[in-house]
């Protein structure tokens, strides 16, 4: 009883846990500056975002770029980062827990002409990655952030077909003979580099007081690019988005789970397109889990279902047509919908009748809590208005965190702000994916 009260009145700096002594989880939030720019109700400025933020420890600002030739870090957006920096890093003045972390790639920093540009900074010589480090220590003290989060944009696995025959197996055998699935021939020495890198990093860090992490994007395959004994020690946390392993753009024929915590062992199915994959990998090499944050998707993806696609919506869902319609708040081309977005389209009323595009979603709960919620609309006559939905919902996410809090991980990474309720459009509660979070993670 006396505990209890200790920790309602917060004295202790750690969360009350059954031993009255655990440590806390980190709640990682990502914060992409563009949701700043979005029109309408998808704007998320300071006054929403503060609601958020005493449950984050961490705010990441996305994102930064990588200038191709000089190697430095440098804005994508002049002229809203020019004061928008300084807004956020100036709400540690009110939530003087909260580190601010400035985010570079994250999949935002897409230049048609140096696709290859991360690479080419870990192929530099010391001196030209000398440019990096400089760059992005001016950028972070002028600004007030506490450190850097590398989300560097490597090669991505070229996108498989969840499931196949005996035959097309003998094709994916044939493939990796043919080097089909070798993003990278280069990735051997591509990994060394990088270890190399973030040694460098981390010295000139050290010194000034810099947090550096590391965020590993979806479908990266971390075999390729990190050496996790060496370079675990070189972060403070590691974020790993393990989301969107499939999507309508990559996968445009068939629709699948995109973010399954465990293996689906029936169609089938490729070993890792799931969470516990992901993790195991970092695991397995000695990574101590609470340097993990588990990363959770706050949208989810469409796809735009065919006659084809029958009318149970099972997945694996068969002859899809790519992207769904994405959200009219987001305006995305890539099927992608916010979680407000997603809840709109869910029925509010079970027994009502409707047809067309505005038909609502018939929703499918995980009751096995292990691969997540669908939602979808099968194609009517003409093959038309057919949607499906794969997203985690705020229980769902708070089945993640709890599974996060299970495999004693440092806590969670949500990516982000800007694709969750912000404005309580849902049910009325703002934030309710953050906060499901926050709640199951203590
Ligand atoms: C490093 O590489 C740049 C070209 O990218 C070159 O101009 C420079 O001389 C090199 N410096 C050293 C010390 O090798
Ligand atoms: C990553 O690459 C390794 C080595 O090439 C391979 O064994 C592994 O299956 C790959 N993992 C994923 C998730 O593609
Ligand atoms: C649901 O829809 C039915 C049929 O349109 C209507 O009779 C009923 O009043 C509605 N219920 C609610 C709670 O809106």
């Amino acid at each position: 009883m006396k505990l209890l009260l200790i920790c309602l009145l917060g004295v202790l700096s750690v969360t009350c846990g059954a031993n009255g002594a655990t440590r806390n989880s980190h709640l990682i939030c990502y914060y992409d500056s563009a949701s700043y720019l979005r029109p309408g109700f998808a704007k998320l400025d300071a006054h929403h975002l503060e609601l958020a933020l005493q449950f984050c420890t961490h705010l990441v600002y996305g994102y930064v770029g990588l200038k191709p030739g000089t190697h430095e870090l440098y804005s994508l957006n002049v002229d809203l980062d020019m004061f928008h920096f300084k807004d956020i890093t100036q709400l540690r003045d009110r939530f003087p827990h909260l580190k601010v972390l400035l985010s570079i790639g994250g999949d935002r920093d897409v230049d048609e002409s140096h696709p290859n540009k991360y690479l080419e900074l870990l192929e530099a010589n010391r001196t030209d990655q000398q440019n990096f480090i400089d760059s992005s220590m001016v950028m972070l003290r002028r600004n007030g952030f506490d450190g850097l989060d590398l989300a560097f944009q490597f090669p991505k696995n070229k996108p498989r077909k969840v499931h196949g025959t005996i035959g097309t197996y003998w094709k994916q055998f044939k493939k990796l003979f043919t080097g089909d699935f070798i993003v990278d021939p280069s990735s051997a020495q591509h990994k060394e580099q990088f270890t190399e890198l973030a040694r460098n990093l981390r010295n000139a860090f050290q010194s000034a007081n810099l947090l550096l992490t590391l965020t590993v994007l979806p479908n990266v395959n971390s075999t390729w690019y990190f050496d996790v004994p060496k370079l675990h020690p070189l972060m403070d946390f590691i974020n790993l988005a393990a989301f969107d392993f499939l999507t309508p753009v990559r996968n445009p024929e068939e629709a699948d789970y995109t973010a399954p915590i465990f293996h689906f062992d029936a169609q089938q199915r490729l070993p890792h397109y799931n969470v516990e994959f992901q993790l195991n990998y970092w695991l397995q090499n000695h990574c101590p889990p609470q340097k993990l944050n588990l990363g959770i998707a706050t949208y989810g993806r469409a796809w735009k279902l065919s006659k084809d696609s029958g009318l149970s919506g099972l997945p694996v869902v068969p002859s899809t047509l790519g992207p769904g319609q994405g959200g009219l708040q987001i305006g995305s081309s890539e099927g992608l919908l916010s979680w407000p977005e997603i809840c709109a389209k869910l029925p509010l009323n079970q027994t009502a009748v409707y047809r067309g595009a505005n038909a609502p979603l018939r929703k499918v709960t995980d009751l096995t809590q292990k691969y997540g919620n669908y939602a979808l609309r099968p194609a009517d006559e003409e093959g038309e208005h057919g949607l499906w939905v794969s997203y985690d919902d705020p229980d769902f996410a708070g089945i993640k965190a709890a599974y996060a809090k299970s495999k004693d991980l440092g806590g969670v990474a949500l990516f982000d702000l800007g694709y969750d309720d912000f404005r309580g459009l849902c049910t009325g509660q703002k934030f309710p994916i953050v906060r499901s979070v926050k709640y199951f993670l203590g």
